[in-house]
């Protein structure tokens, strides 16, 4: 016990520890109550009690890739597929806004219906329409040359998760047309175009060992995001990986906290995944050191098609009702929503 607290009061001074006690402290349960307490310590520092919220909108579903693990791949014959038009992701835009969003995040499939001037043009319309909100891209791996014309559309924020630093895992979960290599190259893009940039992985995935996990927090030093988005892997029946077991909710917990320790100021989803896994995981993940929460903005009528994994949550609820609902959950957990558009760097109050 002496050592995991030793190491957690290193962790959160230091913001680093040696491999090895990273390793003891990812496997053992026991210094998870530890953890917690030190996150929930240093997020309150930084951040108080407020959480960010992001209006996500899911506008297609349409995927080029082929990764084992997501339902929406494009080798899934079983997914009804759909896009929205620029008329329905700016009424998503309204309807949010009304709600007090100020970040919209428009996340979808590698989808090559929306070429370069289309997705500059839709950019361009919410930037004029609310010069005051944060516009999130999160739309896959892209040239340079596409990434600054976004930017210079209006978009200042990506996410796009590493998935994995270690190149033999990457392999094993993305076919061979994927390079990871491509993908880090893309997330050093966005920084240097002078995005705000959010990396991350699934926890649990298939063959992810700890030395995986392990790298995967020293990439995450060397590209210092904004924001990192980690849930637990999920299956889908129709995925290659329909047989492989879900993450942990326990692991994604002690994930959270380590990270709220390693990077104090970056900003830290609950996420929907969290949400599925246990219907009380995005609260349990706010209380580990999350801040940010992603309700659904997306139209009712396409929510159960972006379907990533079985039992996704939220899919049935409007907007303002999962806005709502993530409201009480997030004071019930002991924070409070902010809609202010939160900015890693500076952190509120700093
Ligand atoms: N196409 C964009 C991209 O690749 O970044 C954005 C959409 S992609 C579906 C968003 C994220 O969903 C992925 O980065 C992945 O980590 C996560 N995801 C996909 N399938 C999942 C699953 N089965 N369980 C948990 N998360 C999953
Ligand atoms: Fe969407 Fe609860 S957050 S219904």
């Amino acid at each position: 016990m002496n050592d995991y607290r030793q190491w957690v009061a290193a962790l959160r001074d230091t913001r680093d520890l040696p491999d090895e006690a990273l390793r003891t402290l990812l496997e053992t349960d026991a210094a998870d109550e530890l953890l917690r307490e030190a996150a929930d310590a240093v997020r309150r520092e930084r951040y108080g009690d407020a959480v960010y919220v992001r209006g996500l909108i899911e506008f297609t579903n349409y995927c080029k890739n082929d990764c084992y693990y997501c339902g929406i791949r494009h080798g899934n014959r079983n997914a009804s597929r759909y896009r929205l038009e620029l008329d329905d992701i700016l009424s998503c835009c309204r309807e949010g806004y009304a709600l007090g969003f100020r970040t919209f995040v428009l996340q979808g499939g590698e989808d090559p219906y929306y070429t370069d001037d289309k997705i500059c043009a839709i950019v361009s319309s919410i930037r004029d329409r609310y010069p005051d909100c944060a516009i999130t891209l999160s739309i896959g791996e892209k040239p340079r040359e596409s990434y600054q014309a976004y930017f210079d559309a209006g978009a200042n924020r990506y996410l796009l998760r590493h998935e994995t630093a270690t190149d033999s895992h990457y392999r094993r979960l993305h076919p061979a047309s994927m390079d990871p290599e491509n993908r880090r190259r893309c997330l050093f893009d966005l920084k240097d175009i002078g995005y705000q940039v959010g990396a991350g992985i699934m926890v649990g995935s298939p063959y992810q060992t700890t030395d995986c996990l392990i790298r995967d927090l020293r990439f995450l030093q060397e590209l210092s995001p904004d924001m990192i988005g980690i849930g637990p892997f999920l299956t889908h029946a129709d995925t290659p990986f329909r047989d492989q077991p879900n993450g942990s909710l326990t692991l994604t917990l002690r994930l959270l906290s380590i990270l709220r320790l390693m990077f104090p100021y970056v900003l830290l989803p609950a996420t929907t995944a969290l949400g599925t896994i246990h219907p009380q995981g995005r609260e349990m993940g706010l209380r580990a050191g999350a801040n940010v929460v992603m309700p659904n903005l997306s139209p009712v009528t396409v929510r159960k098609l972006y379907e990533l994994y079985d039992n996704k949550i939220c899919t049935g609820e409007e907007a303002a009702q999962c806005r709502g609902c993530l409201e009480r959950r997030v004071q019930a957990a002991g924070y409070q929503i902010v809609t202010d558009i939160g900015n890693a760097r500076r952190g509120t109050p700093s």
